[in-house]
């Protein structure tokens, strides 16, 4: 689909639709005005009809409306002015965007000024719209053995704006949101794909390509490798299954310098039954999804070489599955990680921070500027904050506070919780250095304190994704997430470094 920015008034453009926005109850936003005023009152002729009262969530679609070059006026509700925020936008692209996709209509023009926001730019808006429009028309019928017909015929979609002062910034946010889009949408392929295709070879793969495409450096680092390195906390968790596992990492020099690094790390368990530590059935297959932060490494880094952002950026991915076998890990094994740190194994389900503590040591070696690393790590998180909101935990607070504005700007939020010393404690293991569970309580945070173990030479942020990084139910699927947070994030530093 094509984006466009233009300035200017409805009277003066043509096209198969425009969409304006009415307030309830029945109050003409700028756009609106104009084109009632064009098309002498007819709007108002309509809305006193009583056909649309501008409740949110509404949509109305015109034909035929005199006077005017657009062959389709779409009237979209926004609910009451002074309540009108984020939120009431968002689910207003979305409304119109749906109401579009049930037409013929191949292009639609709208007005940003009919959505007026406390404290967000019309740049945000166009960026908010694009993304929004992207999730709308991703498919996934690759495994389909016929495409499931879906006549999306809206392929151009322009956004209005009053003053040429801002066309340079909203073209740059066209051109910056469509990366993420297209960043969005790989992590999303690679979470929805079957268990059985994306493995860690298949990661591997496509890391490769990504490398091959753009200007990325690939290497994959075998089991045989991993053992000359120590990686055996990494190696505990492969050795139940009959997929060799990989540790895949991707090298991005945009600054030009030798500048150090900011390194994604990202869970890539492809599947994860639990181990020995076996998951009960019911909703197994969503362990297909534990690989979602290793996504999300690959769509950021997708994104950045798209925008040719000015800074270094690598990605480390330990790509794993997790099974149960006769050679499988057993609880109450004892392992020595690349760190030097023994690591009571009492549970073969929290396989997330076994894979990732090696992976975080690995990381040192890049001198790094701050480490972040991405994982659907525990079921505790999905408790603690649902499905709107992914797990901060940090040892840097102003790192911390970063990647929480960066999640605000790009509506994909994060919210802090402490790692605080009394946590720690919780990991005692009689028999090794540290044991890789802490009991129910504060689960999140324990993982966390786990991972923290491995991370005291430099800067370091971690995101639990469990609840966000996939739908449940009929929406079943990778929801992108944090693409968005993490290329935002990596905007601001290239802004803030060069
Ligand atoms: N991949 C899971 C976490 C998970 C569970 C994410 C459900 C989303 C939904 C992780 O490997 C895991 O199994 N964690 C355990 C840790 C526990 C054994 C300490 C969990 O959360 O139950
Ligand atoms: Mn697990
Ligand atoms: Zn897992």
């Amino acid at each position: 689909m094509d984006f466009g920015i233009k300035v200017g008034t409805p009277e003066k453009q043509r096209g198969a639709c425009v969409v304006v926005g009415i307030f309830e109850s029945r109050k003409l936003t700028d756009s609106a005005k104009i084109l009632d005023k064009v098309t002498q009152g007819y709007l108002k002729n309509i809305l006193v009809l009583g056909d649309m009262d501008g409740k949110a969530n509404t949509a109305l679609l015109l034909h035929n409306v005199p006077d005017t070059l657009f062959k389709r006026v779409l009237l979209i509700g926004l609910g009451k002015e002074q309540e009108f925020k984020e939120k009431t936008f968002l689910s207003a692209v979305n409304t119109a965007l749906s109401a579009l996709q049930k037409t013929a209509v191949t292009d639609a023009t709208l007005f940003l000024s009919d959505f007026p926001i406390k404290e967000r730019t019309n740049q945000w808006k166009v960026s908010q719209i694009i993304i929004a429009a992207a999730s709308s028309n991703y498919r996934f019928d690759q495994l389909k053995s016929k495409p499931e017909n879906s006549p999306h015929s809206l392929r151009k979609l322009v956004m209005c704006i009053d003053s040429r002062t801002e066309l340079a910034v909203c073209e740059e946010a066209v051109q910056q949101s469509l990366a993420v889009a297209h960043g969005m949408n790989l992590a999303k392929d690679l979470g929805n794909l079957a268990p059985n295709i994306c493995t860690p070879t298949y990661l591997a793969k496509q890391a490769k390509d990504l490398a091959k495409t753009h200007k990325l450096k690939a290497s994959i680092l075998e089991e045989k490798d991993m053992e000359k390195l120590g990686m055996g906390s990494l190696l505990a968790v492969a050795r139940g299954s009959e997929q060799p596992a990989k540790l895949i990492v991707l090298e991005y020099q945009g600054s030009g310098k030798k500048e150090s690094p900011i390194v994604l790390v990202g869970k890539g368990v492809t599947f994860d039954t639990g181990g020995i530590s076996l998951k009960p059935a019911a909703e197994m297959d969503e362990m297909k999804f534990d690989m979602s932060g290793a996504g999300s490494v690959l769509g950021t880094l997708l994104a950045i070489v798209e925008m040719k952002l000015p800074i270094n950026v690598v990605g480390i991915i330990p790509a794993t599955e997790n099974m149960p076998s006769g050679k499988a890990t057993k609880p109450g094994d004892v392992v020595t990680s690349m760190s030097g740190q023994t690591i009571e194994i009492l549970n073969t389900d929290a396989e997330g921070r076994l894979i990732l503590c090696d992976a975080l040591t690995y990381a040192e070696r890049y001198n790094p500027k701050v480490v972040i690393d991405i994982a659907t790590l525990t079921g505790a998180c999905v408790i603690a904050l649902g499905n709107f909101t992914t797990g901060l935990i940090s040892n840097d607070d102003k790192l911390a506070q970063e990647l929480l504005a960066a999640g605000e700007q790009a509506v994909d939020r994060a919210w802090q919780l402490p790692l605080w010393d009394e946590y720690q404690d919780l990991l005692k293991s009689n028999f090794a250095d540290i044991a890789n569970i802490g009991g129910r309580a504060a689960g999140t945070i324990t993982a966390a304190c786990f991972l923290s173990r491995f991370t005291k030479k430099y800067r370091w942020a971690h995101l639990d994704i469990a609840g966000t990084a996939w739908k449940s139910g009929k929406e079943k699927g990778s929801t992108g997430r944090p693409v968005p947070l993490l290329t935002q994030f990596l905007i601001t530093q290239a802004k803030t470094s060069s």
